[in-house]
Formats: structure tokens, sequence, C-alpha cells
């Protein structure tokens, strides 16, 4: 009997290749899932990360409320054309205070892991208010409420509290001044925004809408943009340490 005839086996009886499929299935399941038991983290080592301060937290809130993710996804696969186009791919230390991640599946637009630095938060403010004033052809809406928006500060310190609830280390400092250190990052040289710097060494306090009236869901939305991917310092991560 010649081996494609032995499959006849399977193909006449259901019951066999119920059991033939099992198997399979199972062997497949084993070798993804019994690794993991054996891995004390499967988040890499990096410097850098640090929770998102609650400005950009806001302005990530507002991304999801707009539906940015349907549009764009925040995820670089480790293939050639995708390392040459936005850089290293997406770590997953770099979602590790995403609650929920925004890997997305949808890229209409581009990807934005690693979109913060990348244009000035002129050039945001602007593309976001009417993005075919800069990409003629684009085919993204315009968000240019968001710049009229005064910032909602009655919420933030729940959100970080939440946050904190799923993992997120923020400090018990840092949940109490979240309303003040929302409106700080955003406001430089007022007492707020020195005291932001204090509690949050690594954050960059800007004007990020141009605005300085007050403090916009812009300024949100353009400091969470401005800080996605920039947090791991790539110079220092060693890949190999990782595996080993
Ligand atoms: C209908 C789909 C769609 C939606 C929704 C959408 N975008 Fe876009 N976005 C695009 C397309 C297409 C481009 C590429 C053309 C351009 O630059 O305008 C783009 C480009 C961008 C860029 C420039 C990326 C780069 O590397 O050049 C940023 C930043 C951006 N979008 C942010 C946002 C944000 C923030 C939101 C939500 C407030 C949003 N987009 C919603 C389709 C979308």
């Amino acid at each position: 009997m010649s081996l494609w005839k032995k499959h006849e086996v399977f193909e006449k009886n259901s019951f066999v290749l119920l059991v033939g499929i099992l198997v399979v299935v199972a062997i497949g399941g084993l070798v993804e899932i019994a690794p993991l038991f054996y891995l004390k983290s499967t988040i890499e080592k990096t410097e850098g990360m640090r929770p998102y301060t609650p400005l950009e937290l806001t302005g990530r809130d507002i991304y999801v409320r707009e539906g940015c993710y349907l549009c764009h996804s925040q995820m670089i696969r480790p293939m050639r054309d995708e390392l040459a186009r936005y850089g290293n791919y997406s770590l997953a230390a770099e979602s590790m205070y995403d609650h929920p991640f925004q890997w997305g599946s949808k890229r209409t637009g581009p990807d934005l892991a690693r979109v913060g630095g990348k244009y000035s938060d002129a050039w945001h403010v602007e593309h976001l208010v009417d993005p075919r004033s800069l990409v003629p052809a684009s085919i993204m809406p315009g968000y240019p409420f968001l710049a009229e928006n005064r910032l909602n500060t009655r919420d933030i310190q729940s959100a970080l509290t939440v946050n904190t609830i799923v993992g997120v280390p923020y400090t018990d400092e840092q949940v109490e001044n979240a309303r003040t250190d929302l409106l700080g990052q955003a406001m430089p040289d007022s007492d707020a925004a020195y005291a932001f710097e204090e509690r949050w060494p690594s954050a960059t306090v800007r004007d990020f809408d141009g605005n300085p009236k007050e403090v916009t869901e812009m300024d949100a939305l353009v400091a969470y943009l401005q800080v996605l991917g920039t947090m791991v310092d790539f110079s220092i991560y060693d890949d190999k340490a990782n595996s080993r």
C-alpha cells in the first residue's frame, strides 16, 4: 500500500479523522504554550519605559475615543520593509503600560508606533486640524474641534487609580497630584510645571498645541503622539541579552 493510500483510513472514517485532528492540534498547542511556563517573563528588559504622564494618558484616551486605531496600527513587525520604513520592531515592553494596547489590525494610514519626534508639534496640530493642508492626497478626517475643547480634568485621578489597579506603577504622589500635573505639563514656566518636572523627571513640558491661553484636548493628543516609540533607548538596548 503506498503512503497516499494509508491516508484513506482518515478520509473514510470521520471518527478517526477527528482523533487525528485533536492529536495534531494538541501538539501545536503544547509547542506554543509549554515554553511559557518556564519563562520568568515574556517582557524584555529595557531602559527608559515609564508610565504615561496624566497629559499623555488623556491624549491616549482621546486617541481611543476618536477611533484613530481604526486606521492606524501601533505594532511594527520584525520584517525588513517595516524596519526600513518605521524603525526598530515593537517590543512587548513598549506596550506594557497600555490598557488596552493599541496594536490595531488595520493600516489605512501609516503605523504610529514610532511617530514620536518624527514631526514638530506644530505639524501635528495643523495635520490634525486639516490633514489635506499638509498632505494633499490624505483621506484622514480632520479633528479641528480638539484645538477648541478645553481639557476635562475631572476624571484624571480616577484614570490613574484604575491603571494602578491593573498594574501600572504610578506612585501615590503621582496619583494625588494628577490634576495639577495634567495641566502643568502643557504650561511651561508655571508653578505647576516645576512641580510636574519634580515628579516626572524624564517627561517634557511644552505648550504642545501652541495656544498658551488654555490647555486643550489637542495638547493632550499631541503630547501622546510625541512620546510614542521614544521611551526605550535603542542605542543601549541589547537584543541578545534578553534571549539568554
Ligand atoms: C479614515 C482613516 C484615518 C483615521 C480615522 C485617522 N487617520 Fe491618521 N492618517 C490616515 C492616513 C491615510 C494618513 C496618511 C496621509 C496623511 O499623512 O495625512 C494618516 C496619517 C497620520 C499621521 C502621520 C503619520 C506619518 O508617519 O506620517 C498621524 C500622526 C496621524 N495620522 C494621526 C492620527 C490620529 C491621532 C487620529 C485620530 C484622532 C487619526 N490619525 C485618524 C488615516 C486616518
